[in-house]
């Protein structure tokens, strides 16, 4: 088996993204361009990567972390320059063939770059250039072919002339090499074009003087090719993967009856016969059942939901809701919640690291924190589980068919029997056994005719 390695380039600054930040790490539907490239990569079998970076390399670095090696590319002197600072990589690592892409090129995919190999392979081509054909080449370089249709040089716009500006067949920046030939083109690489820089490009025309053969595989993905320079361009790379990814889960039988502020991270799973309404947005990892309405205005993180669901207006991250809960409007769920079957949370509530048994009711304005709940318990309304005493949380324990009542104030740790009842205003700072009503709050008296013995108002002016 041959062995393989990628090379991606990344340390280019992008100025024309403005930005503190490496232009890889700018993100696609919450992706940065980078991971993007990374898990074609992956995909492809190919797990020896190095990375050039460059500008901010520290951000990029931390953020690879374990995934790729990198190499910095103190000046930023061409494609060509920036190949040549992972030249050692290369030669220690012993491989057979490099595939080199851009990092800015976030619609690579395992299928072109595994088929690009075979093409590469199969004719024993030194150098494979993954090409597209495409309606406006402008900016990038053309592929430039023989009479007899073969592949002889790549020329970048600023030294194309008009004729050579009308081709419409362009370099992705993606190619396969054999790794001893590329290591002996980057020396010969020089920089006498127009913008003084090493192009990696120039290799194809060298290669073809010594009489080597090389190809141009053109992707059947188009979009393979496209890269992102500016926020506008990111802003319609991100549009084709939205309504890409929203297109596969309304074939996979998801109503989305208008689609405005849907956002549906790539590897969200979302079952039959759910609706999905606006402002809906699914990041990482999120699983949602058959059969559920999800939004409006509903964003949820690495969360998973079962069939029969509700979520209107709910934020959750890492949660997992069960079949049959009935969430929102205005729920907020966070890491460590798990709502169990048949629940209901209404207006205004927050669940944080709990588990809320089947059957329970939290309706409003009530926060649920370190707590664990039975099943069929009645919270009123402003019930507050007490869990932090400034130093550290407490669980509260709540058992299955109690009643919580309104304005309740669970000071954790503390635990309520089952079926047992809190009286409304309670403070609860110790157990209340099964089957118990809990009375903590002054009992009530009048002060008859107090007001007017008092006279504690100011006169009326009206
Ligand atoms: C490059 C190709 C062009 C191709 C296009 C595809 C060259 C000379 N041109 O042009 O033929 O059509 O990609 O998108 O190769 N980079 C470095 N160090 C540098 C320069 C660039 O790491 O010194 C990195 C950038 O971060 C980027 C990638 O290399 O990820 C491509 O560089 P960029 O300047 O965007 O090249 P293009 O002008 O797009
Ligand atoms: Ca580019």
């Amino acid at each position: 088996m041959a062995r393989n390695c990628a090379v991606i380039l990344a340390g280019g600054e992008g100025t024309r993204m403005h930005s503190q930040k490496p232009k890889v790490m700018a993100e696609i539907l919450f992706r940065p361009m980078i991971d993007r490239v990374l898990g074609a990569v992956n995909k492809a079998g190919i797990y020896d990567i190095c990375v050039v970076t460059g500008y901010k390399a520290e951000i990029l670095e931390a953020h690879l972390e374990g995934r790729a090696a990198t190499v910095r590319q103190a000046q930023r002197l061409g494609t060509g320059h920036a190949v040549m600072q992972a030249a050692d990589y290369i030669r220690e690592g012993g491989f057979d063939n490099v595939l080199i892409l851009n990092g800015d090129a976030p619609f690579i995919d395992a299928f072109t770059i595994t088929d690009a190999l075979k093409y590469h392979t199969n004719n024993r081509f030194v150098q494979t250039v993954i090409s597209a054909k495409i309606d406006d080449p402008y900016g990038y370089g053309r592929i430039i072919r023989n009479k007899s249709y073969n592949f002889v040089a790549i020329v970048e716009e600023a030294s194309a002339d008009a004729e050579t500006k009308r081709i419409n067949e362009i370099n992705s920046g993606a190619m396969w090499f054999q790794a001893d030939t590329l290591l002996r083109l980057l020396g010969q690489i020089r920089n006498d074009n127009s913008k003084g820089e090493y192009y990696l490009t120039d290799t194809v025309s060298i290669a073809v003087k010594e009489n080597l053969p090389v190809g141009a595989f053109t992707a059947e993905n188009a979009n393979a090719v496209l890269g992102a320079n500016t926020r506008v361009q990111l802003n319609e790379l991100n549009e084709l993967l939205r309504m890409k990814t929203i297109r596969r889960h309304m074939e996979a039988g998801v109503s989305i009856p208008c689609t405005d502020g849907v956002l549906i991270d790539d590897d969200a799973e979302i079952g039959a016969d759910t609706v999905i309404l606006p402002g809906t947005i699914l990041k990482a990892d999120c699983r949602i059942g058959e059969n559920c309405v999800i939004g409006p205005n509903t964003v949820l993180y690495k969360t998973t939901v079962g069939d029969n669901c509700v979520l209107n207006q709910v934020q959750a991250e890492e949660a997992t809701v069960k079949n049959d809960a009935n969430l929102g409007p205005f729920v907020h769920l966070r890491p460590g919640t798990v709502i169990g079957d048949s629940v209901h949370c209404g207006n205004f509530v927050e669940v944080k690291n709990s588990v809320i048994g089947e059957h329970t009711s939290v309706s409003h304005l009530t926060y649920v924190g370190d707590s664990d709940v039975g099943s069929g318990v009645n919270f009123g309304c402003g019930v507050v589980t007490v869990n932090f005493n400034g130093k550290s949380k407490n669980r509260c324990v709540i058992g299955d068919d109690a009643f919580i009542g309104c304005n309740t104030n669970l000071i954790a740790p503390v635990k309520v029997g089952d079926r047992a009842y809190t009286a409304a205003g309670s403070t609860i700072t110790e157990d209340v056994p099964a089957d118990a009503l809990a009375i903590a709050r002054q009992r009530q008296q009048n002060k008859e005719r107090w007001v007017v013995r008092k006279k504690p108002y100011r006169p009326k002016k009206y």
